[in-house]
C-alpha cells in the first residue's frame, strides 16, 4: 500500500537527530534517528495503532526491527479510492497493465530485487573484465552497416541519410584490437523483432567482449569463466547473496566445465528424442534450430551447453570455417536451461578474399564496410569474440519468466512506453 509518503523527523524541540538510511538502522540502534522514505504497508489495528513499514530504497523498515517514533510529518499523499496504487495494478483484466504502470511496479519488492542485483551483475561483468585487463570501449548505437542481418534492423533518417540503430558493437570492437588489445563494451543493441517471445526484447544491453591472438578453445574458456566469474562475485556480496536467494530460494551456481555440443550431434539428438520440426519432419545439417527445440533439448539436457560449429549458410557473414570442415564455422551459441541462448560468439574471418567471399554470399554491399574490410589489411591476426544478452542472462540466474522482467523499461513490438 503505497498510500502515503511520510516523513519521521525529530521534533525541532527535541534534542538533534541523525541523519541515516535504512540500511544504516541496525548500526544505529538505540540512537535518535531521523529517517526518510515512502510507505511500503500500512495495517490499520483498531481504532488508534497504525503499523508502517516504511522503504526508502537502502532497505524496509520495521522487517527486522522496528523504529519508535516520536514525531512523525507527511511530505506527500497518493491518492486513495479508484486511483489508489492498488487499484493501479489490477493485472487480472488485462496482463499488459503491469508494463503500462512498470513505473509503479517497479516499486514492488521483487521487481526491484531483480533492478539490484543486475545492478550488481553489470558490476561483476565489469570487474571480470577489468581483472583480465581489457579496455572498455563506448561505440555509437547509430551506425550505417549491419552485423547480424537485415531482417532485424531499425532504420531512420540520419541527416536526410538512411542509418540504422545498432545491431551489435562487435565489427567496431574488432578494429580496437590492434590499437587497444582485448576490449568488452556494454551497450543498447536494436532488433526489430517482429514476434513476441519470453526472451525477445526490441532494445537490450549488449556484453560483449573481443580477443586478438586467441584460439576457439580459449574463447569457449573465456565465455566459460565469464558466466561462472560473475555467478561467484554476486554471490560474494552479502546483499545480494540474499536477494538472489530470496527470488530463487533453490538456485545452483553452474559447474564447470560446461557441456560442449557440436551443431551435427544436436541434429542427431533431436531425431533421437523425437523433436520435429512443426510440419512433423526431423531436422536435417543446415537447417536453423528455432527457439522451440532449442529450448526442449536444454531443458532436457538440464545443465549450460556451449553448442559449437554451426554450418556456414546460417551465420553470418564475418565467421571463421573450421579447417578440419569448412561446411562448418568456429562459433557457439551459449544455452542455458529455462532461457536457451544466453551467448552467441564466433572466431572471425581475417583472411580479406575469405571476407569478401563472406559479403558476397550474404548480398552484403562491402562499400559502407571499409573500415572493417581494412582490419584484414593492416596487420590482421586471428581474433574471436562473442556477445551476452544481459536481460537473458539475468532471466536464467533469477528464474524470471521472461526478459521483460529484467530491464528497467522493456522495449517490444507494441511497447515503447513508459
Ligand atoms: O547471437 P547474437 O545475434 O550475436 C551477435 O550479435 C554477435 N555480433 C555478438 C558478438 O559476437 N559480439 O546476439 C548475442 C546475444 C544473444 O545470445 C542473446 O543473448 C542476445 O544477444 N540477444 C537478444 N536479447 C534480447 N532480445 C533480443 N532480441 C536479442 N537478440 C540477441
Amino acid at each position: 500500500e503505497d498510500a502515503k509518503l511520510i516523513v519521521l523527523e525529530q521534533n525541532p524541540t527535541l534534542q538533534q537527530a541523525t541523519k541515516i538510511k535504512i540500511r544504516e538502522a541496525v548500526a544505529n540502534r538505540g540512537r535518535r534517528v531521523k529517517v526518510s522514505g515512502w510507505v511500503h504497508r500500512l495495517r490499520t489495528q483498531g481504532k488508534d495503532m497504525k503499523f508502517v513499514i516504511l522503504r526508502d530504497g537502502s532497505g524496509y523498515l520495521q522487517y527486522n526491527h522496528e523504529l519508535s517514533a516520536d514525531y512523525w510529518e507527511v511530505i506527500h499523499k497518493a491518492p486513495g479510492g479508484d486511483d489508489a496504487f492498488t487499484n493501479k495494478l489490477n493485472a487480472e483484466a488485462d496482463p499488459s497493465v503491469l508494463y503500462e504502470q512498470r513505473h509503479l511496479v517497479i516499486r514492488g519488492e521483487s521487481s526491484s530485487s531483480v533492478l539490484r542485483v543486475r545492478s550488481q551483475i553489470m558490476k561483476a561483468f565489469r570487474e571480470y573484465f577489468d581483472s583480465r585487463g581489457f579496455t572498455e570501449v563506448n561505440p555509437p548505437c547509430m551506425v550505417q552497416t549491419q552485423v547480424e542481418g537485415g531482417g532485424t534492423l531499425f532504420d531512420f533518417n540520419y541527416y536526410g541519410e538512411k542509418a540504422y540503430l545498432s545491431q551489435s558493437s562487435q565489427l567496431y570492437l574488432e578494429t580496437c584490437l590492434p590499437s587497444l588489445g582485448d576490449v568488452y563494451s556494454c551497450s543498447e543493441s536494436y532488433r526489430a523483432e517482429k514476434s513476441h517471445t519470453r526472451r525477445h526484447l526490441s532494445e537490450y544491453s549488449h556484453l560483449e567482449a573481443e580477443m586478438a591472438f586467441i584460439t576457439f578453445d580459449e574463447l569457449l574458456n573465456t565465455i566459460e569463466e565469464l558466466v561462472c566469474g560473475t555467478v561467484d562475485r554476486v554471490l560474494s556480496h552479502g546483499p545480494t547473496r540474499d536477494l538472489v536467494y530470496q527470488l530463487v530460494p533453490d538456485f545452483k551456481p553452474p559447474q564447470r566445465p560446461f557441456m560442449r555440443l557440436d551443431y551435427k550431434d544436436a541434429i542427431k539428438y533431436l531425431k533421437e528424442h523425437d523433436i520435429k520440426k512443426e510440419d512433423g519432419t526431423f531436422y536435417e545439417f543446415g537447417d536453423d534450430i528455432p527457439e522451440a527445440p532449442e529450448r526442449a533439448m536444454t531443458d532436457k539436457i538440464g545443465c549450460p551447453i556451449l553448442l559449437c560449429r554451426f554450418p556456414v549458410e546460417i551465420k553470418s557473414f564475418y565467421m571463421k570455417r573450421c579447417s578440419d570442415d569448412p561446411r562448418v564455422t568456429e562459433s557457439v551459441d551459449m544455452l542455458m536451461p529455462g532461457v536457451g541462448e544466453i551467448v552467441g560468439g564466433s572466431m572471425r574471418i581475417s583472411d580479406l578474399d575469405e571476407l569478401l567471399a563472406g559479403y558476397k554470399r550474404e548480398g552484403i554491399n562491402p562499400e559502407p564496410y571499409y573500415w572493417y574490410t581494412d582490419q584484414r589489411k593492416y596487420g590482421s591476426t586471428e581474433h574471436g569474440g562473442f556477445g551476452l544478452g544481459v536481460e537473458r542472462f539475468i532471466a536464467w540466474m533469477l528464474h524470471r519468466d521472461t526478459v521483460k522482467e529484467c530491464c528497467l523499461y522493456p522495449r517490444f513490438m507494441g511497447r515503447c512506453l513508459p
